[in-house]
């Protein structure tokens, strides 16, 4: 119980922190991509961010730009690794100093960039990858967490692994657990996310939910409802940890 309280309260922060951009929350997170026809220049961007208070951002990888336009600006950064490069980050220590040496302390000096989170890889576990990642996220976890802790930075940037919502299978959140093939290794990776104290991540994508199926209600999709059926969820959702 202590265990799942633990686990609770980041989670639920993160999410309605990263996932509720239009409701009056005091801190409001965007997730910014680079997939695009016509890319903003990262300070345009940045200036976009102030001026609309946004204060903590998701970068999908450590694209030096983004993180140089983000440099001195107060803005809380979640730097992500993708997928393809778990398997080296996993079999190396070294690459894994360096990759913390170029992609993190690089930054985290006075004046930079305020890198609170590292997202290791995105969503390995989605169903379509068909396991390819699975093996190397925990051994890629554990490099990284001792490159941070040689770097001194341990205490302050948090290792994380965004989740993706098909990594939960139920249709009532009441009956909900994680795919059988998963259970191993959410085992393993919440229990390095408490003694890390790492929040538990899960991209949620409610608009999905809604555009699939339209009798999906949409108090519940945008966590409005009054019988607080998000927080059901959620809770549902950490019972099976
Ligand atoms: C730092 O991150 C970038 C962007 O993901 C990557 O291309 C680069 O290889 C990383 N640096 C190291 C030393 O791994």
């Amino acid at each position: 119980m202590a265990e799942s309280r633990f686990v609770l309260v980041p989670l639920l922060s993160f999410i309605l922190i990263l996932s509720l951009p239009f409701m009056a929350e005091p801190a409001i997170g965007v997730n910014w991509g680079t997939l695009s026809f016509h890319r903003l220049s990262p300070t345009t961007v940045v200036d976009l961010f102030k001026q609309n208070k946004i204060q903590k951002v998701k970068l999908f990888e450590a694209d030096p730009d983004a993180l140089k336009a983000l440099m001195g600006s107060g803005i809380q950064v979640m730097v992500g690794i993708p997928n393809e490069m778990l398997f080296l980050l996993s079999s190396s220590t070294q690459a894994s100093d360096l990759w913390v040496r170029q992609n993190v302390s690089a930054y985290t000096v006075k004046g930079g960039v305020d890198i609170r989170y590292v997202a290791v890889g995105n969503e390995p576990f989605l169903s379509s990858y068909s396991g390819q990642y699975v093996s190397y996220v925990m051994p890629a976890l554990l490099n990284l967490q001792q490159s941070l802790a040689r770097a001194n930075l341990a205490n302050f940037v948090k290792l994380v692994v965004p989740c993706n919502a098909d990594a939960y299978e139920s249709s009532l959140p009441s009956q909900g657990a994680f795919r059988p093939e998963l259970t191993q290794i959410m085992t393993q990776l919440v229990s390095f996310l408490n003694s890390n104290g790492s929040p538990f991540v899960v991209n949620i994508y409610p608009f999905l939910s809604l555009y699939g199926n339209s009798d999906f209600p949409q108090d519940y999709a945008f966590f409005e409802g009054t019988t607080h059926a998000s927080y059901r969820w959620i809770k549902c959702l950490l019972q099976c940890i």
